[in-house]
């Protein structure tokens, strides 16, 4: 699964806006990486580099929100930390892989939680 950022995913907090772009690219690089059929222990490396991106980026996330004084800050607190143990379970199915294609019904479901999850609640920061 290719996805396309676009404008309408914008949050309008320009470094959270920045860095969720990123997050798409990098989910993307992977997947064509799959696709490439790269070696087991590049695509694992890379998987690690991206939830390591993942967690700086919600830790920045969870600043600003602070910092704004979100009302539903402890929530969406809660939604990184589940999301954090699913991207560590992932880790753990692909070092168990024995193939590219076996990664990639895990990278789409944990890609699809994180749109998801930009899509709805990062949202949120901005709403009210
Ligand atoms: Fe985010
Ligand atoms: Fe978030």
């Amino acid at each position: 699964m290719h996805s396309t950022w676009k404008d309408a995913y914008k949050i309008g907090i320009e470094e959270i806006d920045q860095t969720h772009e990123h997050l798409f690219a990098l989910f993307n690089e992977f997947v064509e990486l799959c696709g490439k059929r790269a070696p087991l222990q590049t695509l694992l490396s890379r998987f690690h580099t991206l939830i390591s991106y993942v967690e700086v980026h919600f830790a920045e996330e969870e600043q600003i929100m602070q910092d704004r004084g979100y009302e539903d800050f402890a929530d969406h607190k809660d939604i990184h930390s589940h999301l954090i143990c699913d991207a560590k379970e992932v880790a753990k199915d692909l070092a168990r892989a024995e193939d590219s294609d076996d990664m990639l019904p895990y990278i789409h479901c944990l890609q699809s939680l994180i749109i998801e999850h930009i899509l709805r609640q990062d949202r949120q920061i901005t709403a009210h």
